[in-house]
């Protein structure tokens, strides 16, 4: 009988410390995501250096919490996967310095893992069927693209945005707005009592590449022309608009690509929680016949599930194992065509 294979993932790219522990790739038997939202909304936004001290003080407790949680022992764990970029540096630094003590003070082999390739294996611990290849919407903060995903480990960017990603346009229209930070589940909430009535701008290029910065001031300039004029605004029908706007030609684009390749479509990132984005891609797959594929909510936002999934595959593949020389890498990115 083949060994089961155990992988203790770590993420802190962002405002979450994660640790999960994940068997084969696909069962996660624990998941722990400590968010640091509440601290950060004071702010309007994530403040990098508090982000960093916060991991610090949290890591720990976080990794012990899912072992436990996993009933499992150190002895126990084949790999750590850690995510190594892209993020924020100090915050990457706090996961990548933990997990390389962690490796060496237990004799562990260490993966390092793109978190942007993390959110895409989100789907294999949601569905544990799914095989590549498939095309991938990948809509988070600080990413939008779709994504041609030929194995569980090779990644071409099809198309991307030029400017803001998705996410980032949520949370700008929701400060706007006066909601707090992150705006994108509430703008969510809002639009789903509203309709799409104001005519914004689609994101969609001519290339077929994304550009939100367009919209995003599309949206703040009708926002301050209303208030100039005294007008009030509906907020549910903006919400509604702007969601329409920032998402359907994204959807669209990515259910063609998906259609013209005869290949299954899943979704994934943070506004892969968007009900708009779910909704309308799922009706447009059901129309054209193709197999769509989205991740469990908890899933779609930051969390070391999926990066210890990718880390299973990587060790799979026989990837070179990370050194004590890792490094954060901020700007990490896939492959582009
Ligand atoms: O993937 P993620 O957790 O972090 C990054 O890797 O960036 O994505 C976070 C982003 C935030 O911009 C947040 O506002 C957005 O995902 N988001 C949503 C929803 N839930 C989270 N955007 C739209 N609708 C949602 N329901
Ligand atoms: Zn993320």
């Amino acid at each position: 009988m083949k060994k089961d294979i155990i992988v203790l993932g770590i993420e802190s790219s962002c405002d979450e410390t994660a640790a999960s522990v994940v068997k084969n790739g696909r069962e996660v038997l624990s998941s722990i995501v400590n968010s640091q939202i509440d601290i950060h909304k004071q702010y309007g936004g994530v403040v990098p250096e508090i982000a960093s001290r916060n991991h610090v003080q949290n890591i720990d407790g976080v990794v012990s919490a899912a072992l436990e949680q996993a009933k499992v022992d150190i002895k126990d764990i084949d790999y750590v996967a850690v995510t190594y970029g892209a993020g924020l540096v100090g915050a990457l630094l706090v996961g990548v310095a933990f997990a390389k003590s962690f490796c060496q003070a237990n004799d562990i082999p260490l993966i390092k893992v793109n978190h942007i390739e993390g959110h895409i294996c989100a789907n294999y611990i949601t569905h544990a069927d799914l095989e590549p290849p498939f095309v991938c919407l990948l809509a988070s903060g600080g990413h939008t693209a779709i994504v041609d995903v030929k194995s569980y480990t090779d990644y071409t960017v099809l198309k991307t945005t030029i400017d803001d990603a998705c996410g980032e346009a949520f949370d700008k229209v929701a400060r706007t707005l006066g909601l707090c930070y992150p705006g994108g589940v509430q703008i969510d909430k809002l639009a789903q009592q509203g309709e799409a009535n104001i005519d914004f701008k689609s994101v969609v290029m001519k290339d077929g590449n994304f550009s939100y910065s367009g919209l995003k001031t599309g949206v703040i300039n009708y926002v301050h022309n209303l208030q100039q004029k005294g007008i009030e605004l509906n907020k549910n029908d903006l919400a509604k608009s702007f969601t329409v706007a920032a998402l359907k030609g994204v959807v669209d684009q990515a259910v063609q690509i998906a259609k013209d390749s005869h290949k299954k479509l899943c979704v994934a990132g943070g506004v892969g929680a968007n009900s708009y984005m779910r909704e309308y891609a799922t009706e447009q797959c059901d129309k054209y016949g193709i197999k769509v594929f989205l991740p469990q909510l908890k899933y779609c936002g930051d969390n070391a599930a999926m990066i210890a999934s990718q880390g299973y595959f990587l060790a799979q593949e026989g990837i070179d194992l990370a050194g004590l020389d890792l490094n954060a890498c901020p700007t990490l990115t896939l492959k582009t065509k």
